[in-house]
């Protein structure tokens, strides 16, 4: 077992399972924060976010999420730097070009931009929700819960640049998964000319969804108010 987590394929495998698991996280996250542009009194959103942030199931899965971030990201540092020493730099820029996409060429720049993105994203509000506890409370159905409306829709509201980095964000996250549901399918086994280009147009749908569905939230800030 410890040979397998070691081998080259291991930490494919780890990228790819992991891979798996963000970009679940990314449909529940983009579902919760869709609440945001459809009730502008906040409540819906805050009631998302509180079940989000009490469910005893999801406070198991938080954890699994951050050491999933951690795996991925320290796997994308020692596949780059395995491959940047195998492959002489003129072999790379000559024949790759062709039978590649940008995007997969670029994936380790990508998931940089990725994860300073999201340094930025959890000082702004999980950091002032969990850590500080810096956010008022409110009343909803009953049920006293943080006000995460007002922390998120008020940044968007009153900063253009973070609206454009949140939108940039999720463009940079769109381009990353073009590649990334495609290779995460492939070291699993999933290849083949046919299967290739079914995943692979799955693959595109899931980042436009990602990428726009992100978007459109700070957009919508930028347009209603
Ligand atoms: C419009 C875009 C987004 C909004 C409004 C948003 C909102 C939020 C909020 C309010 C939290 C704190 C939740 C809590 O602790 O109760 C959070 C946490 C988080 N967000 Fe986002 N998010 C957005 C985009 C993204 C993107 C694109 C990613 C991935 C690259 C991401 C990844 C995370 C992670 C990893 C956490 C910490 C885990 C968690 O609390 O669930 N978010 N987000």
């Amino acid at each position: 077992m410890s040979n397998f987590v070691s081998s080259s394929i291991g930490k494919k495998f780890f990228m790819s399972i992991t891979g798996f698991f963000l970009m679940m996280f990314l449909l529940v996250h983009l579902s919760i924060n869709l609440l945001l542009i459809f009730d502008d009194s906040g409540e819906l959103f805050n009631m998302g976010a509180h079940f989000m942030g009490t469910n005893p199931l999801i406070r198991i899965v938080e954890p699994i999420l951050a050491i999933g971030f951690i795996l991925h990201m320290a796997y994308a540092v020692y596949l780059t730097w395995q491959n940047m020493k195998a492959r002489p730099v003129d072999y790379k820029q000559v024949n790759q070009k062709e039978a590649s996409t940008w995007a997969s060429r670029n994936m380790f720049v990508l998931g940089l931009l990725i994860t300073s993105f999201l340094v930025l994203h959890i000082m702004n509000f999980y950091w002032k929700l969990k850590i500080e506890k810096s956010v008022g409370l409110v009343m909803v159905s009953g049920a006293e819960m943080h006000d995460a409306y007002t922390l998120v829709a008020g940044l968007f509201k009153s900063s253009l640049a973070y609206d454009l980095v949140y939108i940039f964000g999720a463009i940079v996250l769109g381009i990353h998964l073009t590649h990334g549901f495609w290779s995460a399918f492939q070291t699993m086994g999933w290849s083949g000319n046919l299967w290739r280009k079914r995943i692979e147009f799955v693959g595109n749908v899931f980042a436009i969804i990602i990428a726009i569905g992100f978007s459109i939230i700070p957009l919508y800030f930028i347009i209603r108010f």
